[in-house]
């Protein structure tokens, strides 16, 4: 899907804390960019989520407005695309596929011993926002299954023993 591999998970952590509000004249300038495109409502959602690291409520009721689509039409695309959150995310998106050849081959120990190991089950963030945990469905490397991906980086062959190991330059802010 083309317009999720345009997301950035977490972009702006450090507007993680901003007031919703305060980022409104921010979204004014994103919206200004596509107005008058047609379609505008997956590319603001894309930019603000890029903007804010997630979709905030009243950011998602200022894009409704301000693009005079109902709200239930907004959050209908928001909970559609799996790519979009409404919670913020960690410094780290950690997605273990999940898709039939990672699955058969022991991709849902590796979710659990992931969720162990960071404290934390599917769709939530670790206290000191450091980890987020998601499932993915099929990264095109199959053959190389059971994978992972933290942020950018794909984790091939994944073994749950190595997974600490695995975690250990994220944690030390030291990946890639
Ligand atoms: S099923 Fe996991 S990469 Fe394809």
């Amino acid at each position: 899907m083309a317009v999720a591999d345009s997301l950035s998970n977490n972009t702006a952590d450090a507007n993680h804390e901003m007031n919703p509000s305060d980022t409104f004249p921010m979204i004014d300038t994103i919206i200004e960019q596509y107005r008058d495109t047609g379609g505008a409502l997956i590319p603001v959602l894309q930019s603000t989520q890029n903007l804010l690291g997630y979709l905030p409520k009243e950011s998602l009721q200022y894009i409704s407005r301000a693009l005079k689509i109902p709200y239930s039409e907004v959050t209908g695309v928001v909970t559609f695309y799996s790519f979009f959150s409404t919670v913020p995310r960690g410094k780290h998106v950690i997605r273990v596929c999940l898709g039939t050849a990672c699955y058969v081959r022991g991709g849902k120990d590796v979710l659990e011993t992931f969720s162990r190991e960071l404290g934390i089950k599917v769709g939530e963030t670790s206290e000191d926002r450091q980890f987020s945990l998601e499932i993915g469905r099929c990264f095109g490397a199959c053959g190389l299954a059971p994978v992972v991906m933290i942020d950018e980086d794909v984790h091939q062959r994944v073994k749950p023993t190595k997974i600490r190991e695995l975690l250990v330059p994220y944690r030390n802010g030291e990946e890639s």
